[in-house]
């Protein structure tokens, strides 16, 4: 096969890549995908990050194994964790990862609302282990004086989301509790690629906040990359997309519902 019909490859601990993928489906339908969701391994976000960083090393690898020519690692936490080291060991692969989309939140309370001196609200939802990561802290540092950031570490919620509704009963009681004292924020970043699934349930419970997430901005980037690198699909015909898991089967077939969904 030549290098431009290879595939790319996408992870995450499970089914929440999928947000990112369907974006990348979106804008670039003639690349053949490979999603890997390693659910054996599923939640990352209450791991360690060494971790969460030999797994996703191992999912890196397993897709290069199978042939894929770039990788976009669909998983905050696995960003965080990997991306840097991952670009170190192999600078000759494009490699893309995930962050909370905190900038384009930021100039919305800027730009949008008027809000130009530091006051507009941004509430950013990530796992615990996002948010302790030096990554993060560094994101955040880069914007405090121009919005208040508050960072919400979700315990389980990927896991809820996981169990295969991301609209149930659990999920909602679980935001309804969460969400609670945060109504008056002006933007919320979805930073785990799994609540895009519940954004309209965010939603309800926040009415008027503007959601963000970072799916788009990151299939935006793989393609940009993937296309510097001379190594964009030039074929006219619908790209495949392959969906497997660490796990089992039932856990493909909800990658395929979230994907359809
Ligand atoms: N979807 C992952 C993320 O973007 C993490 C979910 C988990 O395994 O905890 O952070």
């Amino acid at each position: 096969m030549i290098d431009r019909e290879k595939p790319i490859g996408v992870f995450d601990s499970g089914v929440g890549g999928v947000s990112v993928l369907r974006e990348l489906v979106r804008i670039a339908p003639f690349e053949n995908i490979i999603y890997y969701g390693d659910s054996a391994n599923a939640p990352y976000g209450d791991k360690s990050t060494d971790e969460v960083r030999e797994l996703a090393f191992a999912a890196f690898n397993k897709l290069i194994s199978m042939g894929a020519k770039a990788i976009v690692v669909a998983c905050n936490t696995a960003t965080g964790a990997s991306v840097r080291l991952l670009r170190e060991q192999y600078p000759d692969i494009p490699i893309v990862g995930i962050e909370p989309a905190i900038k384009p939140a930021v100039i919305y309370g800027e730009t949008v609302l008027g809000k130009s001196d530091g006051s507009s609200k941004v509430l950013v939802m990530a796992t615990p282990v996002t948010i302790s990561q030096s990554k993060f802290a560094h994101l955040t540092e880069e914007y405090e004086k121009r919005a208040k950031i508050i960072p919400l570490p979700c315990p389980h919620l990927a896991e809820l989301i996981e169990a295969g509704d991301p609209n149930s009963i659990e999920v909602e009681n679980y935001l309804k509790e969460l969400l609670a004292p945060y109504k008056d924020v002006d933007s919320v970043v979805l930073g785990c690629t799994h609540y895009p699934f519940s954004a309209s349930l965010i939603g309800e419970l926040l009415p008027g906040v503007k959601i963000f997430d970072g799916g788009l901005g990151t299939a935006k980037e793989a393609l940009r990359r993937i296309e510097a690198a001379g190594l964009k699909n030039e074929n006219k015909t619908e790209g495949s997309i392959s969906f497997i898991s660490s796990k089992n089967e039932e856990s493909t077939e909800l990658y395929k519902k979230f994907f359809y969904m």
